[in-house]
C-alpha cells in the first residue's frame, strides 16, 4: 500500500477503535485530510434512540468545521471499519454521509473506503453522489 494511504488507514483503524457501536457491533474509523494539509478523525457514536447515531465521517467533518470555521475542503477521507468479530469489510459511506461531504468537498474530493478481498477502493465524492442536492 503506497505510504500516505497506509498512515491514512493506520489512524481510521484507530480512531475506529474509539466507536461507541454497542448496538451495532461495527466500528467504523474516519480521517479527513483538508486541502491544507489538516487532518481531523471521528467515529460512529450510536445511542439507544437508534435514530439518533452519529455515523463516522459525519463526525469528523463536525470536528474540521468546530475547528476551522467552514471555509476549508477537503481533499481527502480515508473511512476504515471492523465488525463485531473484528474483522474489515466492505463497506462505503451511507447516502447521508456522502451529502454532507459533497458540502466540504471540491470536483477532485477523494474518498478511501475497503473492499471486499482487503483492497482498497478510491474514488470521489463526486463519483459517490451524483448529482447531490446542491441547490441553493
Ligand atoms: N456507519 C458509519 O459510521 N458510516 C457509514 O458511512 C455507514 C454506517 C455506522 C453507523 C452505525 O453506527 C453503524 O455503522 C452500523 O450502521
Amino acid at each position: 500500500m503506497e505510504p500516505n494511504l497506509r498512515m491514512l488507514k493506520d489512524k481510521a483503524d484507530a480512531v475506529a477503535k474509539n466507536a461507541h457501536a454497542p448496538y451495532s457491533g461495527f466500528s467504523v474509523g474516519a480521517v479527513i485530510v483538508t486541502t491544507e494539509g489538516q487532518q481531523f478523525n471521528g467515529c460512529n457514536v450510536e445511542n439507544i434512540s437508534s435514530g439518533l447515531t452519529v455515523c463516522a465521517e459525519r463526525n469528523a467533518v463536525g470536528k474540521a468545521v468546530s475547528e476551522l470555521g467552514p471555509d476549508f475542503k477537503i481533499k481527502e477521507i480515508f473511512v476504515s471499519n471492523f465488525n463485531s468479530e473484528g474483522v474489515t469489510i466492505h463497506c462505503s459511506p451511507c447516502g447521508a454521509c456522502r451529502q454532507v461531504l459533497a458540502e466540504f468537498s471540491t470536483s477532485d474530493t477523494k474518498v478511501h473506503y475497503h473492499g471486499d478481498n482487503g483492497n482498497i477502493i478510491t474514488t470521489t465524492v463526486k463519483d459517490l453522489l451524483p448529482d447531490g442536492f446542491d441547490n441553493y
